[in-house]
């Protein structure tokens, strides 16, 4: 029997309630199409922060490293430590240590679940580069307090990093319906983003049957609440993926909805996978977080680790849960119930 290893880093807030429902239903599923996961937990968060002076030990990266996978469910908690720390100690190190350069995430209307839009018939694949972009790192304050502090962020985009994440995109819109939307701002980012499009344009020369459409940022923000139906592939930098797939997630239903992967494609390294909502803590400690967008970002997981089976039971009964009114509407299940219906959903099919 295959057996999986899986590094679990619950991290703060509703990410501790939502990764203990998707471990459970992962483990159902395994039970149910014959392979094993083994899990092994790590308390790296906030409050590991406030009692170590870090968020993940030094030797962190390493010891992930020799996980097929990892499963986190939220970091930050800026009520005690600030997010540019809680982020920066470990969310953003483990993208890049592991070279997760593609974050895939999923926009479409779940069965039984109303969004804010009128169009329902919109299924998007948001790739956002992860590893570099406007999110790299690099810069600095001197100054600082000063009147005169200067604060310096530079986005760096690599010949390499750009076209390596317009292929994983160009890839993905094989296995779809062909059509992959690059979002820019080139008219007024003359460096940067021009230099995206050309490397673009070069990379879809290799794709003849792959349909390719530049937009701006700013006209694509437009276009995802009018016509979403029209999109299929989307790819963005870093910064651009960052806000659109909040903006998908809101048109897909809300935060509970939104899954993702970061993905590590040439397998260096275990690939990630973690809800898109963050720790919530406004409603986090009152068992009522959607474990949905968690419960998908697990079925992600397990297509990733080569179950695609099992990846598609999970959708099947996350859907079958939805499409009976339980979890679609924001609030009116709790968390345990929308698993337990999930966990019977998967339990009915043969
Ligand atoms: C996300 C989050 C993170 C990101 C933050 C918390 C650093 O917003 O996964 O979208 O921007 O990558
Ligand atoms: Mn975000």
């Amino acid at each position: 029997m295959t057996t999986h290893t899986l590094a679990l880093i619950p991290g703060d807030g509703i990410g501790v309630e939502v990764t203990a429902c998707a471990v459970t239903v992962v483990q159902a599923a395994a039970q149910a199409h014959g392979f094993a996961v083994q899990t092994q937990t790590f308390p790296w968060s906030c409050a590991h922060y406030l009692q170590t002076g870090s968020m993940m030990p030094p030797d962190g990266i390493e010891t992930l490293r020799g996980f097929d996978a990892i499963f986190l469910g939220a970091v930050g908690w800026h009520a005690t430590v600030p997010d540019s720390v809680s982020l920066h100690g470990l969310l953003l190190p483990i993208r890049k240590a592991f070279n997760q350069y593609a974050n895939i995430r999923p926009h479409r209307l779940l069965p039984g679940v109303e969004g804010p839009l009128k169009a329902v018939g919109f299924d998007i694949l948001c790739i956002r580069e992860n590893t570099e972009g406007e999110y790299s790192g690099a810069g600095g304050r001197v100054h600082q307090g000063r009147d005169n502090e200067v604060a310096v962020e530079t986005a760096i985009f690599t010949r390499a990093g750009v076209e390596r994440i317009l292929r994983f995109a160009f890839e993905q819109a094989r296995n779809r319906r062909r059509h992959v939307t690059s979002v820019t701002k080139s008219n007024a980012q003359r460096f940067s983003m021009v230099f995206w499009d050309e490397i673009t344009a070069l990379v879809a020369a290799d794709y003849p049957d792959v349909a390719v459409s530049q937009m701006h940022i700013d006209a694509m923000a437009a276009r995802m609440v009018m016509a979403p139906e029209s999109l299929d592939v989307v790819v963005a930098s870093n910064l651009f993926g960052d806000i659109l797939t909040d903006l998908g997630a809101a048109i897909q239903g809300g935060l509970g909805f939104a899954a993702s992967a970061n993905i590590c494609p040439d397998g260096s390294g275990p690939s990630m996978f973690e809800p898109v909502h963050g720790s919530a803590p406004d409603i986090a400690g009152k068992a009522i977080a959607n474990p949905i967008a968690a419960i998908w970002s697990a079925a992600m997981m397990l297509d990733h680790l080569g179950e695609a089976a099992a990846a598609q039971a999970i959708m099947a009964a996350i859907g079958t849960t939805t499409a009976r009114g339980i979890g679609a509407t924001p609030g009116r299940h709790s968390t345990d119930e929308i698993t337990a219906a999930i966990l019977a959903a998967l339990e009915e099919r043969p």
